[in-house]
């Protein structure tokens, strides 16, 4: 129950929670942790008059406001330890005393109420109406594809990353890189049709981005983000044959992604929302290359679901295995990727930390008001020490890549989470025409052409007094001997079927055997 509990994070309306279980299955002495409005707080402080708020804020509900009436609005907003058994009669008490829906978000811990806490309202808030389902279903599917990733291959990808010289943005080297990874992925791909791996150029600069599509099959235009970048910097010098191998900043989000890719492809994953990996360039120089990505995405009105950056992997220097950024990401989907972490790798622990600053490419897509985060190897002030310079090595990851394991993990069961959702594109409805008529013995009486689509049926269902026979036939109309299908029995209880591989016409004849009445029904998929 408790996983059940957790995937429905943040639906935000209490009715939900209740519909998940909370009040059927509360355990008394069983605590967990919300956020909630300072109205809302008062009518569970009515309840629990013991209630205290572990901390509060005032967030700024909506600030499009502020440009058009000059004033904001506020709410204060408290994070509070409750008793399970409470949140129902909170429930009800908002519902009676305050007239409302919402009211309060749950959170499975402490930690993950203060992230909740500490993001801009502002950012949540846009994010926050387009939220996908953060329902985690789909285990069969991910748990055989985590098993079958391997650190040894996102070590390879990492070793052949940084044996170039340097992946700096304007050097030949850093060019040769990004070719070299477009490549790699569209190889990788190559037995697929609906996965495409393309360069995206930038203006100002050589080195260009990549973007591999596994294009969706239901909801292509609803689009999953993951990224790393492909550049490299070595803030000593920028020449040519400066040595920068930026082996965990950040081959290793590029290889972590790379071996998600692998394994989609090995187990001939579809997803029915688009998915898209990125390989940024000109990250190191201000985000650059993922920013004029992003915009293009936003000035398109492209529907990005969710995003998640890797940038940094494989170096070990904290103690959790996990760091969950808390800036320039949405707490909604952070409370998610927590989730995935939980359900998926339950052996590993998870921290929260920020860079305090726009770190990586996943600000420039939060700038554009999408949903991110950023899972990070360490702590902010623990990270890899050689960043940025002519060591960092894979040899100084560690030569093994057991850390960023981890982080491609989390990377599939993101993709493979919420790239299976999003409804179906309904399909065209079948058309139904119904016909009456009377036939004296050899009348025959004729229907058609009925438009039918491409890989579309045609059924004709006859029914009636006396003996009526039916005819159906493609493209001209049947005779009672030229037919592709033919129904003649004793009675006006007649029916006949075609398929149509392309587009085309479909023609009905009657013949009366005998004298008859009848009621003709077409069923068919319409052009
Ligand atoms: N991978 C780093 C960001 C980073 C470093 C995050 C250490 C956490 C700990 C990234 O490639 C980078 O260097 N970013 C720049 C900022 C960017 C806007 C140029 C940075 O952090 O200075
Ligand atoms: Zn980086």
């Amino acid at each position: 129950m408790q996983k059940k509990i957790v995937s429905g994070l943040f639906s935000g309306m209490l009715a939900s929670l209740l519909l998940i279980g909370i009040s059927a299955e509360a355990v008394a002495g069983n605590k967990v942790w919300i956020t909630l409005g300072d109205t809302a707080f008062h009518q569970l402080q009515k309840l629990a008059p013991q209630t205290i708020a572990k901390d509060s804020q005032i967030v700024v509900a909506n600030p499009g406001f502020q440009g058009l009436t000059g004033s904001m609005i506020q709410e204060k907003v408290h994070l509070v330890e409750v008793d399970e058994q409470q949140l129902a009669g909170l429930s009800a008490a908002i519902h009676q005393e305050l007239k409302r829906c919402g009211g309060f978000m749950f959170h499975p811990n402490e930690s993950a109420g203060r992230v909740a806490l500490s993001t801009p309202a502002s950012l949540n808030a846009i994010a926050a109406s387009l939220a996908p389902s953060y329902v985690i279903d789909n285990q069969t599917v991910v748990t055989p594809m985590l098993s079958q990733m391997q650190a040894s291959n996102i070590g390879q990808t990492i070793i052949d990353m940084s044996g170039y010289a340097n992946r700096y943005y304007t050097t030949t080297n850093g060019v040769n890189a990004t070719n070299w990874l477009k490549q790699k992925w569209a190889q990788m791909t190559s037995t697929r049709s609906d996965i495409t791996v393309e360069q995206f150029t930038h203006a100002s600069w050589s080195q260009k981005s990549v973007i591999l599509t596994i294009k969706g099959t239901e909801n292509a235009a609803e689009v999953i983000v993951l990224g790393a970048h492909l550049d490299s910097i070595n803030t000593k010098g920028t020449t040519e044959t400066t040595k920068a191998p930026g082996a965990d900043d950040d081959a290793s989000g590029i290889a972590s992604l790379t071996e998600v890719i692998r394994v989609l492809v090995a187990n001939g994953y579809k997803p029915r929302r688009t998915i898209k990996i990125m390989g940024y360039s000109a990250e190191e120089v201000g985000l650059r290359g993922s920013q004029e990505i992003a915009k293009s995405f936003k000035a398109a009105n492209t529907n990005v679901i969710g995003m998640m950056q890797l940038d940094m992997t494989n170096y070990k220097g904290s103690d959790k295995d996990i760091y969950l950024y808390t800036d320039y990401t949405n707490s909604a989907q952070n409370q998610f990727v927590a989730n995935l972490i939980s359900t998926y790798q339950p052996s590993l622990s998870i921290g929260y930390d920020k860079c305090g600053y726009g770190c990586s490419d996943h600000a420039s897509w939060y700038a554009q008001g999408y949903a991110t985060s950023m899972p990070f190897e360490t702590a902010f002030t623990q990270d890899n020490p050689y960043i940025h310079t002519e060591n960092d090595t894979y040899a100084n990851s560690g030569g093994q890549a057991n850390h960023s394991l981890k982080f491609a993990r989390l990377a599939l069961s993101f993709a493979v989470e919420l790239g299976s959702d999003g409804a179906a594109t309904p399909g065209p409805v079948d058309k139904v025409e119904t016909f009456t008529g009377s036939l004296t013995k050899g009348q025959k009486a004729s229907y058609g052409p009925f438009k039918v689509g491409a890989g579309g049926s045609f059924a004709a269902a006859l029914s009636g007094t006396g003996d009526a026979d039916l005819y159906v036939r493609k493209t001209s109309a049947p005779t009672t001997t030229t037919y592709d299908c033919k129904s003649d029995g004793s009675t006006s209880t007649e029916s006949c079927s075609i398929n149509l591989t392309a587009n085309g016409d479909a023609y009905v004849l009657l013949n009366g055997y005998s004298a008859a009445t009848y009621t003709l029904k077409v069923t068919y998929r319409p052009q």
